[in-house]
């Protein structure tokens, strides 16, 4: 079993999803998307009738809530037993997350069950905080990001693949939004830490990508 731990961080859009997936499979490691459990946290919450300003009843109902990942791409996420895969990555959920994480019963909670997923190890795990709060151990620590426009197109162009309506202004200012609320919170913000190998991303492929961070990986480890 590899003891190999690999944190992706960065901004929205930047394209950790589809990296750490891609770095997972190279490595025949595990995948562990952070994001997804505060997006499935925050789908639970919102089915309660909760705002995203509950912050104290949403740890709580997440204290009795289990998230699980399946295999595949998309990774199956099951919320209680439910497949949510398709209904979290609405934008709704994820602004509705994004408020949510400000929380530090939110976070104390996710960034608990995370370590204790990295300290089994053989893991590719991606989300704002991996590399600086749940895994600042990791052998591998990338900060990927890309300019706000770059991001932007990314984004869009996912959604418009998935049959959802996007405009490319309505899809900026939401990431512009989203940076300035998960940079400026107080508890584990989104930040570049100095001593994290900061990847930026305008103008490359998704494999050149990939292969830059497989090339952080210490030889030994591989
Ligand atoms: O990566 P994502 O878009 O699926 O994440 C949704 C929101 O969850 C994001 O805006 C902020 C929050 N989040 C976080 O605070 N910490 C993480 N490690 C991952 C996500």
């Amino acid at each position: 079993m590899s003891e190999l731990v690999i944190a992706i961080d960065g901004p929205a859009g930047a394209g950790k999803s589809t990296v750490s997936k891609l770095v997972a499979q190279r490595l025949r490691l595990s995948f562990l998307d952070t994001g997804a459990m505060y997006r499935a946290i925050a789908l639970k919450a919102r089915r309660a009738g909760l705002t995203p300003a509950d912050g104290e009843r949403a740890a709580e109902l997440g204290e009795r809530t289990e998230i699980a990942f399946g295999v595949g791409d998309p990774q199956p996420v099951y919320l209680d037993g439910e497949e949510v895969t398709t209904q979290i990555r609405v934008p709704e959920i994820g602004e509705f997350a994004s408020a949510l994480s400000v929380h530090p019963p939110v976070r104390r909670l996710l960034q608990k069950r995370q370590r204790e997923i990295v300290a089994r190890g053989g893991v590719v795990l991606e989300g704002r905080d991996t590399t600086t709060v749940v895994a600042p151990h990791a052998q591998v620590r990338v900060f990927l990001t890309a300019s706000l426009e770059e991001r932007a197109r990314r984004r869009c162009a996912e959604l418009q693949a998935k049959g959802q309506d996007a405009s490319f202004e309505g899809v900026l200012r939401e990431i512009e939004e989203r940076d300035r609320r998960d940079s400026t919170r107080e508890d584990s913000p989104l930040v570049h830490a100095p001593d994290v190998t900061e990847l930026v991303t305008d103008g490359l492929s998704i494999d050149e990508v990939v292969d830059r961070v497989i090339a952080l990986v210490p030889p030994k480890t591989r």
